[in-house]
């Protein structure tokens, strides 16, 4: 796997964007990335944070993401979208598309989209997205939005985790071209939901989604309910049939497991 390192980078991002640059840190330790954007003073120009090293990463519901020099690529965006607060939901979601479409063409096994964002190889989790807000205004927010994406031989490794390295590799692992590919795309798709929101991406991000149609738990702080995953509405919230009837949920305190009684494939 090759290193983070800045030139190579902006060469990829260049080449990506037809001549665009973009300000980046990559930093050889650091606690946390979405952390270190959001105690800059200001989101106004998208600026990059990325390292291989994180010592207190965090993830969504409490969860962590640390990672030893080479484990997993960790890095932050931290941009400023001229949308209203209300507008947001589904921007995780379109994330996830940004990332499947970069990762895939990268390896044979097949990646699919586990609401609301997480990435699964064979049923365990290669990369994980958790979005934070720094500021809300009337007509503008500045988010940082973390991505982990499991990389090498992970030291310290999560229950149910995968790297890319452990999947059929179809192309040599470059990591400052997957991450510069992965910040283009990123731009330009969050122009476009700026735009329409998460219409536009609605489908696309259904094609790709793990258990759609299938038997789902959904659990969250005061209940599991159990039901068919029967789809994702215009604002990104899964929507669960039970008994004939249709219940949507929204990502946030909410979790989705596979029910472990459906055996088939
Ligand atoms: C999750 O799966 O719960 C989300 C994990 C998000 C981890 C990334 S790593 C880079 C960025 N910085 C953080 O502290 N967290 C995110």
């Amino acid at each position: 796997m090759t290193q983070l390192e800045v030139s190579q980078f902006e060469k990829y991002f260049e080449l990506a964007t037809k001549g665009e640059s973009i300000q980046v840190n990559f930093l050889e330790s650091i606690a946390s990335t979405n952390q270190w954007l959001l105690e800059q003073s200001s989101l106004q120009k998208t600026i990059i944070c990325a390292t291989d090293n994180q010592t207190q990463g965090r993830g969504r519901r409490g969860r962590h993401w640390s990672s030893q020099p080479g484990d997993s690529l960790c890095f932050s965006v931290g941009i400023r979208l001229n949308i209203s607060a209300a507008k947001l939901s589904g921007l995780s979601l379109v994330i996830g598309i940004v990332l499947e479409e970069v990762l895939q063409p990268l390896i044979a096994d097949s990646i699919k989209l586990k609401w609301p964002n997480d990435l699964l190889v064979n049923e365990r989790k290669l990369s994980g997205i958790l979005v934070e807000t720094k500021s809300l205004k009337k007509d503008h927010v500045d988010l940082v939005i973390g991505v982990g994406i499991n990389l090498g031989s992970m030291t310290e490794r999560e229950p149910g985790s995968i790297s890319l390295s452990e999947c059929q590799i179809k192309q040599p692992l470059d990591v400052n071209y997957i991450l510069a590919q992965l910040v283009a795309k990123m731009l330009s798709y969050l122009e476009e939901f700026e735009r329409s929101g998460f219409s536009s991406f609605q489908q696309s991000w259904l094609n790709k989604a793990a258990w759609y149609k299938k038997p789902v738990n959904i659990i969250t702080a005061e209940q599991t309910v159990s039901g068919i995953y029967s789809g994702i509405d215009v604002d990104g919230a899964l929507i669960l049939e039970h008994n004939g009837e249709t219940k949507s949920y929204v990502a946030g305190e909410v979790s989705l497991r596979r029910d472990s009684n459906d055996t088939a494939n």
